[in-house]
């Protein structure tokens, strides 16, 4: 062969190399394309033998190849109503980052295909489930999400008394418009910085269970039923909180029950 040629080949051949997306994540994207049929075509690019890594909605890492971000926010047809999800179809995207699953209409997941089939995705740092139907039973399979920095679970069907497992790394937490009247805060929160239980169904009592939040600095309490006489000395531990806001209740006065001014740069927005 002559040597020219030789190269050219060479060459094509590492640029295909540094190019393609895994054959195995485009394998596993073309399934999870049937779970999200819509009219709109925000999938249309999603075809065989194509570069997945230029598919709509798909983020791979320039470097790797391998799919990072995967945002399927708002992509099934609504109107082919609830459904249920099977999170392992995430499973192959080793060094996935971030999962964008929002306003979907899922109503949960198929039995033994829950998010702790996840649990060996050491990159996941964002998951965003929010505008869904869950509800508390896939609380505990969020546990083995040791990774996850963001977790998004605005406006679902989450009721009741609402525990958190050990999510170490997690930093921020929106609960935002559920039905929730009780939220535990184990230790195992320590690290989250962000909160918001807006819109929920809790009461003053909420404040004397925050104490274990310890890094937190917001904290987003809008119209959750607080009323009357409010007692902040459950506060006090949060010595990083810079802004609270309690807006939409029905709040006559605070009294703090050590009757000492504390956190001191603290901007309260009603
Ligand atoms: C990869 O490169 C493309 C185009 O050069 C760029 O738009 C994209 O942001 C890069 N992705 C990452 C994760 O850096
Ligand atoms: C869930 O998806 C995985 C991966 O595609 C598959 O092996 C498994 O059979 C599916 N489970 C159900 C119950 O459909
Ligand atoms: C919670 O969701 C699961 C499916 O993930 C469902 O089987 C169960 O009935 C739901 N529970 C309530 C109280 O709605
Ligand atoms: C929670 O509050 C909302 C709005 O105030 C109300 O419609 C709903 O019935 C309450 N749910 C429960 C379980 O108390
Ligand atoms: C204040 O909230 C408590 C607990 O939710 C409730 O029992 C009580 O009726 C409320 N009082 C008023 C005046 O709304």
């Amino acid at each position: 062969m002559d040597c020219k040629w030789f190269w050219v080949f060479l060459v094509m051949m590492l640029v295909s190399l540094g190019e393609g997306c895994w054959e195995e994540e485009r394998t596993a994207l073309l399934q999870l394309k049937h779970f999200f049929p819509n009219r709109d075509g925000y999938l249309d690019n999603w075809v065989k033998n194509s570069e997945c890594c230029r598919w709509k909605r798909v983020m791979c890492d320039n470097n790797t190849g391998r799919v990072i971000k995967l945002h399927l926010w708002d992509v099934r047809d609504f109107n082919l109503g609830e459904w249920y999800l099977n999170a392992s179809l995430f499973s192959p995207f080793q060094q996935l980052k971030s999962l964008n699953l929002r306003a979907n209409n899922i109503a949960g997941c198929i039995e033994n295909e829950g998010f702790e089939r996840l649990s060996r995705l050491s990159n996941l740092e964002e998951l965003n489930l929010a505008i869904n139907n869950f509800n508390n039973s896939i609380l505990s399979s969020l546990a083995g999400l040791s990774s996850l920095k963001y977790l998004d679970l605005y406006h679902n069907k989450f009721k009741g008394v609402v525990n958190i497992e050990e999510l170490h790394s997690l930093k921020e937490l929106d609960m935002n418009t559920n039905e929730i009247d009780h939220f535990v805060s184990p230790k195992g929160l320590s690290n989250l910085e962000v909160i918001d239980l807006s819109y929920n169904n809790l009461s003053n009592s909420i404040l004397s269970s925050l104490g274990g939040l310890s890094s937190l600095k917001s904290l987003q309490l809008k119209d959750i039923g607080l009323n009357g006489t409010v007692d902040v000395e459950g506060l006090c531990s949060l010595k990083n909180l810079e802004e609270l806001y309690m807006g939409w209740n029905k709040i006559d006065k605070f009294v703090n029950s050590k009757g000492i001014q504390f956190i001191p740069s603290l901007q309260a927005h009603n």
